[in-house]
This record gives C-alpha cells, structure tokens and sequence, in this order.
C-alpha cells in the first residue's frame, strides 16, 4: 500500500519491515480518543482561521460518521495501515477528498499519539477507580458483619494478639484508598494536554493550545513541546501506582489462599469463584486469589519493560515509545480483570467466626495483656513482661492455656494477682479494650468504616 508519508522515499517498504512497524493492532483501541482528537483539532483549525470555517465542520463531520462507523461496525479497521492514526486519517480523505488531507495541519503523530494515548488512559484511570471503590464498598460491608469476630492477629505468621476479620479486613481498606489517592493524583499530571507541541518544536501557524485543550477536558497544557512529545512519565506513574494496587492485592489474596486452606479454614469461597481438580474429587481451589497473585508479576513486568525502554532515549519522539502501549494496555486490563474477579470474591466470602475463634483460643495471644495487667497494678513493663514469659513457658510445658491456671497459680508468680486476672485475659475483653485510634475494639473499627465511607462519599 502506498504510505501517506511517501515523499523523500517512495514509501514501499519491505513486507516484514511494514509488519514489525506497525502498532494498528494495539493502537486501534485508541480510535474514539483519535478521532475525539481529531475533531478537536479540526474545530481550533478552523477557528484560528487555518482552514476555513466550512473545511473544519466538513472534517468534523467525517470524523463524526468514521466514529459512528467504527462504533456500529460498519467500518472495520485496515490492518495493513501503520497506525490508527493513518488510518483514520486516510478513511477520511478517502471519504471525503483532498480537505481530508487538510486535517494533519500543525500537528504531528508525536503530539497525536502522546494525546491519545493521554486520554484513553485517563478513562482507564477512571474504570479502575470505580472498581476499587467497588472493591471497598465490599470490604466495608463484610468488615461490619464481622466487627467483633474474633482471630488470631499475626507477626512472622505466628499469632500474636486477638484482633477482629472487620478490623484485620480494613486494613486492606487503607491501602485502596491510598490507591484511589495516588490514581488521582496520577490523573492530575497526566491532565495535560500535548497537542499542539507538533512534531517536537511547535509550530508557525496561530494554534491555540489552549483551545484543545479545554475541548478535550485537559487542565493545562504540556509546557515544553519537546517534553510533551517525549514525556511517558504519566504511563510509568500509572503503572508504579497500578503495580502498588496489585501488591496489595496480591497480599490479600495470599492471606486468602491460607485462609481458605484446611490448615486455616477461617473463610470459605464460594462454590463460583473456586475450581476443582481434574483429578482430586474433594477439591475446591482457590484459583481466583492466585490468579491475581500471578498477575501481579505480570504487571512489575510492565512497568519495567516500559522504564527500561525510556532510560537512554534521547528527546524528543524516537519509534521506542511505540512499545508503550502493548504495557500499558496490558497493565489496566489485568488490573481490571483481578479488581472485578475480587470484588465477586469478597462479597460471596464466608468468614468461620467459630474457626477464627478456635485459633484464637491457642497461642497465648493474650500473653501480652496478662503482662499489661501487672503493669497496671504497678510492676514496670520489663518485669511483667518476663513473669508473662515465664507462665507462657509452663503453660507449654503443662499443656495448659492461660485461661486453665488457677488464681493460685498465678499468685505464685506475683501477688499482683487477683481475680480480675480472668477478665484481663479474656480474649473478647482484650479487643474490646483496644480502643486507642487504629486499634481493634469494635468502637476503634466502627470508626475506621466510617472515615472510609466519608473517603467514598
Ligand atoms: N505508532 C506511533 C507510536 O505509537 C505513532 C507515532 C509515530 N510517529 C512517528 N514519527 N513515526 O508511537
């Protein structure tokens, strides 16, 4: 096929050459931001007087029905074209004639592709940010049925001290939120609009940046048109931010496959996000939650092939920054994909309280109440500390728990003891006088749900 850019060169190009080149097939899922693009750009054309009033609502126009087209599928897309850029670009002078030919004026691909590439990522951002707040609606809902079940909280994956499923679930709340928060701000640099740097050094006609810019629902322009041709900061700044989401999720789901083990059995999925074995009869895996644990390698991946295809680019555009895309396209959809798969997750997840309660039950997860009982009745820390230690280390030896020793046998360690040791130790007694700010009293998780809720709202 004869090349648009046929000028200097005859624009015949090897069949190998013309495959390796081209990006239609990934680029094409831009066309409703390159055509938008494009409509914008015909509109300033034709209001600063660089072609006339009557070409630009002609472009317009086209544009409009190769959109519509696109969209109902009466128009398929030409895969041996370059880009998705040429091939809109040529529907419409194919359509409508040489003043297709005028719509490339004071543009460039540079400055198109980094705009389109700017505003489909911005809708991305805008999927995704829905289907976190999906994600925590979820959270929020599960972690107030279960405010006051009681588990096993861990250090080094050995328990530690009670906490409750709501409290321990909202912790992976804070981290979505941070995550919504870092989307937008992301969103905010990424807000820019290139259009207008051209091909890297803008341009002598009269354009008016500021004019697409504001059609677009950009909040500035890029400020240097070298940078703004060459800048993918906004893609490696999504996919740092996406990489972080999915390390949390990738935590969670861990946590879920340990739950869901037999070892553990403090949830159960349900039967629709599960699979079973082709060959073991009594298996319900839990797919989903490692599925997202795999994909989170997939996303690191993407965020570095893209950091390091920029490290030792000169400026401005150089065709390396075609390989941005394929990463970041595969980056969002795999984040959309797990969020989606996590929120049915969550939802349909039953919690065993009375196997969180068991768990909670051996340990000694209230060891270090016993201790903080003597310090309130006066004994500094480090020594109710290591008389704590110490009743540990016979109850191990005795095969006993702490609740099992008689008031006795307490007074043998200290006369601090009295009756009210029993209440001390109790492990509903031990969350429920966690109250400081963060902590894990039902008061301390009602207020974490409700600081989330005001974050959604
Ligand atoms: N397909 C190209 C890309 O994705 C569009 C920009 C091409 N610019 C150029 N000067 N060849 O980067």
């Amino acid at each position: 096929m004869a090349k648009m850019w046929a000028g200097r060169t005859d624009g015949a190009t090897d069949k190998l050459a013309d495959d390796f080149n081209s990006s239609i097939r990934f680029d094409c899922k831009m066309y409703r931001q390159d055509i938008t693009g494009s409509m914008a750009h015909a509109a300033m054309l034709g209001a600063q007087g660089i072609i006339t009033a009557a070409e630009a609502e002609t472009l317009i126009d086209g544009l409009q029905g190769i959109l519509d087209d696109l969209d109902s599928g009466a128009l398929a897309f030409d895969m041996e074209c370059e880009d998705i850029h040429m091939f809109v670009e040529q529907v419409l002078t194919t359509r409508l004639g040489d003043v297709g030919k005028k719509l490339h004026t004071a543009r460039s691909r540079n400055d198109q592709v980094a705009l389109d590439l700017r505003m489909y990522l911005r809708d991305e951002i805008a999927d995704i940010t829905a289907l976190i707040r999906d994600l925590l609606e979820a959270l929020v809902e599960q972690a107030e049925a279960y405010k006051d079940a009681i588990m096993p909280g861990y250090t080094h994956l050995q328990r530690a001290q009670p906490v409750t499923f709501g409290h321990h679930l909202m912790a992976y709340a804070m981290m979505l939120l941070r995550d919504l928060d870092r989307l937008a701000d992301c969103r905010r640099r990424m807000n820019q609009s290139p259009i207008g740097c051209c091909a890297l050094a803008g341009t002598t006609y009269a354009t008016d940046r500021r004019f697409e810019a504001a059609r677009l629902g950009f909040d500035d322009i890029c400020r240097n048109s070298l940078d703004g041709v060459s800048d993918r900061d906004f893609c490696a700044e999504l996919m740092a931010a996406l990489s972080i989401l999915m390390m949390h999720l990738s935590r969670f789901s861990e946590e879920i496959i340990l739950w869901s083990s037999w070892e553990f059995k403090f949830v159960e999925l349900s039967d629709s996000f599960t699979t079973g074995s082709s060959i073991m009869p009594q298996k319900k895996n839990p797919d989903m939650a490692e599925l997202v644990r795999g994909k989170t390698g997939r996303v690191y991946g993407d965020l570095l092939a893209l950091l390091t295809t920029l490290k030792g680019l000169p400026l401005a555009y150089n065709k390396d920054m075609q390989e941005d895309k394929e990463s970041v396209f595969d980056a969002c959809e795999t984040v959309r994909m797990c969020l989606g798969v996590f929120v049915g997750m969550i939802r349909t997840m039953t919690p065993n309280t009375a196997n969180m309660k068991r768990a909670a039950q051996t340990g000694f997860i209230n060891a270090t109440d016993l201790a903080d009982y003597m310090v309130k009745k006066g004994l500094p820390f480090r020594s109710a500390y290591k008389i704590s230690g110490q009743i540990v280390a016979a109850c191990i030896r005795e095969g006993k728990v702490l609740e099992e020793l008689s008031l006795e046998e307490y007074k043998s360690y200290s006369d601090l003891f009295e009756e009210d040791v029993f209440t001390a130790i109790d492990l509903a007694n031990c969350v429920a006088t966690r109250i400081s700010e963060g902590g894990t009293s039902v008061a301390s998780v009602e207020a974490q749900i409700t600081y989330v809720k005001e974050m959604l709202a």
